[in-house]
């Protein structure tokens, strides 16, 4: 099971660190090693030790899921303060920096007499474990049946807004909980808004359409887009879309364990500046995929992370060009011992996306 095998990975990495104890505040990292899946309450960790802090909204439930956990409630007169002084003491105390507020920081600090020292808990996620990956698996068979279900509507005449409305519902019809993010439907011209937010404008004969959009399943997401033309397109325009199609396709053939995640970026990259689209590409390769929908690794052109299997990213390159459209294709793909395995399954082929 994940979660015993993760706690193990954190105890190690503690012990290697001299790290005497963890606070977990974000709910990803929280429930990577519990059951609390909650923004708020705390998961405390220590080498022989792991609490949840709760108020009492939530503690009697919180305690029926984890039942071989102590459960701790907190109160105006417990508050975490009282139980970090209580429990660890004048030792050292490491923090995700990027999870808690400035004043939350310095008030822990103050009011436990401790040094908080920041410590990136999203690493602990960066490798999937088998449960991990059936989630996420489904979460993007989930977002293919959605796609199917509203391929039907995505004609002219219907609205950005509409249409992701569908998108949405979909989604809950074929298993989601929700879907991972604010659906993505641009069109037209809108096409070069990489992440615009639908609108009234409706689609209309001669377009491109791109949707983007991901699917929650037991809190794992999912996280496709794909990009279709509405009758006849200018050249221009399925030439843009030849060239991320090459471009995508290619870093997705080249997934695999070792190679670094700038040298992914760098594949598809280099196809769209050699077709002449190089300043249009305006956004990283890709990213990590788990509990939350951005997560490491960043396939950027910095990052020299080589690839391990159990990551499960995206590749997504695009090409945006003011007052023209744009072009997206997003697959998630799960790196293997041999190289990658493609989680999301919908048309992307030229033939196959015109409507
Ligand atoms: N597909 C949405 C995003 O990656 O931000
Ligand atoms: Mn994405």
């Amino acid at each position: 099971m994940s979660r015993q095998q993760r706690l193990g990975v954190l105890r190690q990495h503690m012990q290697d660190q001299h790290i005497s104890a963890v606070l977990l505040t974000d709910r990803f990292s929280k429930y990577a090693v519990t059951e609390l899946y909650s923004a708020s309450g705390y998961v405390l960790v220590t080498p022989a030790h792991l609490w949840i802090l709760v108020d009492g909204r939530y503690s009697a439930e919180c305690q029926q899921n984890n039942p071989d956990v102590d459960v701790l409630t907190l109160t105006a007169e417990h508050p975490l303060s009282h139980f970090l002084r209580l429990f660890i003491g004048g030792e050292r105390l490491f923090a995700d920096a990027s999870q808690l507020s400035h004043l939350a920081w310095q008030a822990l600090e103050s009011q436990c007499g401790l040094a908080l020292q920041h410590w990136d808990a999203s690493a602990l996620r960066v490798n999937k474990y088998p449960d991990e990956v059936a989630k996420i698996r489904e979460a993007a068979t989930i977002a293919d049946h959605a796609l199917e279900t509203v391929m039907p509507l995505i004609r002219p005449g219907i609205s950005e807004k509409a249409l992701a409305d569908h998108i949405e519902m979909a989604v809950r019809q074929a298993g989601g909980s929700k879907t991972s993010f604010d659906t993505v439907v641009v069109s037209g011209t809108r096409g070069a808004l990489p992440h615009g937010r639908p609108t009234d404008k409706k689609l209309t004969t001669g377009e491109l359409v791109t949707i983007d959009f991901g699917a929650v399943y037991q809190h794992y997401c999912s996280d496709m887009t794909r990009t279709f033309a509405l009758g006849n397109v200018s050249e221009e325009l399925k030439a843009i879309y030849d060239t991320v199609f090459t471009a995508q396709q290619t870093a997705r053939d080249a997934v695999r364990p070792g190679i670094r995640c700038q040298e992914l970026d760098a594949i598809a990259r280099d196809i769209i500046a050699a077709a002449g689209f190089g300043e249009y590409f305006s956004h990283n390769l890709g990213h990590g995929l788990g509990l939350d929908v951005h997560e490491s690794p960043a396939l950027s052109p910095q990052n020299a992370q080589p690839l391990e299997p159990g990551m499960i990213i995206t590749i997504e390159p695009g090409i945006y060009i003011p007052g023209l459209g744009g072009v997206r294709i997003e697959d998630d793909v799960l790196v293997t011992e041999s190289g990658g395995e493609v989680l999301t399954h919908s048309p992307r082929v030229w033939e196959e996306i015109c409507l």
